[in-house]
């Protein structure tokens, strides 16, 4: 199937973007998140349309999305009044909470990667790659040394195309926290150097 990366999620593929993003990671955040028409409800209000590019098929399709986060917005943000509109005063409130754990922490020499994720039955056909090639683009053109991921220890298959485009774990980070509420300790902070795209 033929598709373009497209910088920005046109405001019709909100609730798709939505989807997609709890395919990928409705397994880790859906201890916080669910029921999964709430999750669904306010990952569509919180995603910043500005802060992703998108793989969109011939037929008008959202195939895949990567966000991003600079100092200036992210993918998918955790905005109190966001969770409130979804899960009321409360259920935001202890959402909120435990989100934080997360972190959401910006960087002055390397963009983030806040979510990568294609379709299922898409994935193995390169659209991440040219997905993760769109951002590393963008990060140079904003001035940027270097992009970052971080990606569970686990998900194995990510890493080994992660590192096959030129990225490298720089460090690791375990807590027991996030195993508590998002079902995973460790993650690897992976980096790759933009020096080479001029
Ligand atoms: C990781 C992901 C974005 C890669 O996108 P993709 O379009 O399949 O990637 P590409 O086609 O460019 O590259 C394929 C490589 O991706 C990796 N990969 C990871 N998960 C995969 C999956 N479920 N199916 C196919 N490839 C996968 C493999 O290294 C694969 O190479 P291989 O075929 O030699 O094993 C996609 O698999 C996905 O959405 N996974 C679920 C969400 C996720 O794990 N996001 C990453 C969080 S850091």
């Amino acid at each position: 199937m033929s598709y373009r990366i497209k910088r920005c999620l046109p405001e019709h593929l909100r609730t798709d973007a939505a989807r997609l993003y709890w395919s990928a990671f409705g397994a880790k955040l859906g201890r916080v998140l669910a029921p999964e028409d709430q999750a669904l409800h306010f990952i569509a209000r919180a995603i910043d349309p500005s802060h992703v590019y998108c793989a969109i098929s011939s037929d008008g399709e959202l195939l895949g999305v990567a966000g991003f986060r600079t100092p200036h917005g992210t993918f998918v943000g955790c905005e109190q009044a966001h969770l409130r509109a979804s899960y009321g005063r409360l259920g935001g409130m202890w959402r909120m909470a435990c989100l934080a754990v997360l972190g959401g922490d910006h960087e002055h020499r390397a963009m983030i990667v806040d979510g990568i994720s294609v379709r299922p039955d898409m994935r193995g056909s390169g659209i991440g790659a040219a997905l993760i090639e769109a951002l590393c683009h963008t990060a140079r053109r904003r001035g940027y040394g270097q992009l970052r991921l971080d990606v569970v220890a686990e998900n194995t298959r990510a890493r080994a195309l992660y590192e096959r485009i030129g990225f490298v774990v720089t460090h690791r980070r375990s807590r027991r926290l996030t195993a508590m509420l998002f079902r995973f300790r460790t993650v690897l902070i992976m980096r790759r150097d933009l020096g080479d795209l001029g």
